[in-house]
């Protein structure tokens, strides 16, 4: 039987579906190492915003934020009991500013810039070197972990996961509406989907879960059972 310490997970799939819930708790009870490679991009996004290289919802001037990326040192503190791993932005921990819908209305074009994809997929790659990690994003099981022992895709109806990111940012104090949040998913899932480099797609090996009618605990016990079949071949 192969061990299960240091398989590298690769989680993966549209905007606000679970993934990092499912990428934290998974990592949590397997020991293993969570790294959120969205919350990467979103730090990218927040340092654009506050240095003046937002234009606007869904637009960004690109050489502003390119020749930001020598500026940008990004880190993960140690997990709390829960596995939330802060996000430090140059020392300065974001976790919450990065969650702003205003940081998510530009991610997607940031996200879609040439040299912002690989000053962060270089990081994430040298993260996960040594294994043991869950790493959920967009292109992990594709581009930064192809050759990842498990491989997920995570799936949800669109009008459950606008949901689900509304109680999320309410809990933080945010007064955003579901329509407005509902609108930002379908974007950011555009041109997540349509970008000419590392578009979102589904790696051919990655098994598909459609968690539209899953708990968070349901989840993680079907994802366990998923590692546990797979560990076992
Ligand atoms: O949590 P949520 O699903 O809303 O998104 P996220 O994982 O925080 O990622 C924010 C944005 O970063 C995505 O909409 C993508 O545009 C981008 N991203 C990416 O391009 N590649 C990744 N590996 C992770 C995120």
């Amino acid at each position: 039987m192969q061990s299960t310490q240091h398989i590298t997970i690769a989680i993966d799939g549209f905007s606000s579906c679970g993934k990092s819930t499912l990428a934290k708790a998974l990592a949590k009870k397997m020991n293993y190492t969570f790294i959120d490679s969205g919350a990467m991009y979103r730090c990218v996004a927040l340092y654009a915003l506050k240095n003046g290289c937002a234009l606007g919802a869904h637009k960004i001037n690109l050489s502003c934020v390119v020749s930001s990326l020598p500026h940008i040192r990004i880190q993960f503190g140690k997990p709390d009991t829960k596995g939330n791993r802060p996000v430090l932005l140059n020392d300065e921990d974001v976790s919450d500013a990065i969650r702003q819908l205003e940081v998510a209305n530009i991610v997607s074009e940031v996200a879609a810039i040439k040299e912002v994809r690989e000053f962060l997929v270089q990081q994430q790659q040298n993260l996960g070197k040594n294994g043991g990690v869950v790493m959920d994003g967009r292109d992990i099981g594709t581009v930064v972990f192809p050759n990842a022992e498990l491989k997920l895709f995570i799936t949800a109806k669109p009008e459950i996961r606008a949901k689900r990111r509304f109680l999320e940012l309410q809990a933080k104090g945010e007064t955003n509406s579901i329509d407005e949040i509902l609108e930002n998913l379908k974007h950011r899932d555009r041109i997540d989907s349509t970008r000419a480099i590392s578009p979102l797609t589904q790696a051919k090996d990655a098994l598909v879960v459609d968690n539209s009618e899953m708990s968070e605990t349901e989840q993680l016990e079907y994802v366990l059972n998923l590692v546990k079949n797979h560990t076992r071949a």
